[in-house]
């Protein structure tokens, strides 16, 4: 039995939830990847769930357990993986919210062998650019409410409200990285905006957060979808 919390909203409603980073394979071997932990996605499906929505769980790689009440996980490793498991759960889907750390670039081809070395040459990756997950959603006739991360060194506010904007978002949850901040850490304080408001929300633990953003997500979903 999982607790509930917060508002009715948000039961029965099927929400899909990306989280982690994603893995672009050079050669067997070696991959480009980023720093995510996949811990405040992972919280985020917890507390959509705890509010008795029905949650699907993309997952890249991550060694995180499936947190209690998830109703599927499916698991990927490249950005392309993410997005075709993510188009095919949000069709039909209330909320997608993607907190995944998407690679932006892929290598143009998968060596199939270890690549060598060549003493004091430098080596050059040719990187195609993958395409964007939220983006191609909010492209759809009927998509769900979409909520958005950045995660930004400088500048949030800037930054974040561009890509609401650009992406065709409901929301975003922006967050300053860098220096101790957001990644690999327990605590992390994040700014929602949408069109016409914000609200900061103070550092806390991940999972007292996750609540916060699944309460202004039901309340703003209420005012655009209720
Ligand atoms: N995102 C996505 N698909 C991608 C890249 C990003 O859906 N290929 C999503 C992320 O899951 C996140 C949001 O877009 O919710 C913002 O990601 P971010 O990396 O901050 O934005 P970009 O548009 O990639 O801009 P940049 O990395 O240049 O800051
Ligand atoms: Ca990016």
């Amino acid at each position: 039995m999982v607790a509930s919390f917060g508002d009715p909203v948000l039961r029965g409603k099927n929400i899909v939830v990306s989280a982690g980073p994603t893995y672009e394979d050079i050669d067997p071997v070696r991959f480009i990847g980023n720093r995510s932990s996949g811990r405040m996605g992972f919280a985020v499906a917890e507390a959509a769930a705890q509010a008795g929505a029905h949650v699907t769980l993309v997952a890249g790689p991550v060694s995180l357990p499936t947190p209690a009440g998830i109703v599927r996980r499916i698991d990927v490793r490249s950005a392309a993986q993410m997005h075709a498991a993510v188009t095919e759960a949000a069709g039909g889907a209330d909320i997608y919210i993607g907190s995944a750390a998407v690679g932006d670039y892929r290598p143009n081809s998968v060596a199939a062998h270890k690549l060598k070395k060549h003493d004091g040459a430098d080596l050059t990756l040719q990187l195609a650019e993958n395409p964007d997950i939220l983006a191609s959603l909010s492209a759809q006739k009927a998509h769900p409410f979409l909520v958005g991360f950045a995660a930004e060194t400088q500048n949030v506010e800037i930054y974040a409200r561009d890509k609401l904007q650009r992406k065709g978002l409901d929301m975003i949850a922006a967050n300053q990285v860098g220096e101790g901040l957001g990644f690999e850490t327990a605590d992390n304080a994040i700014t929602l905006y949408w069109a016409d408001g914000s609200l900061a929300l103070p550092r806390t633990d991940k999972a007292a957060l996750a609540r916060q953003l699944i309460e202004c997500i039901a309340s703003r979903y209420k005012a655009v979808r209720g």
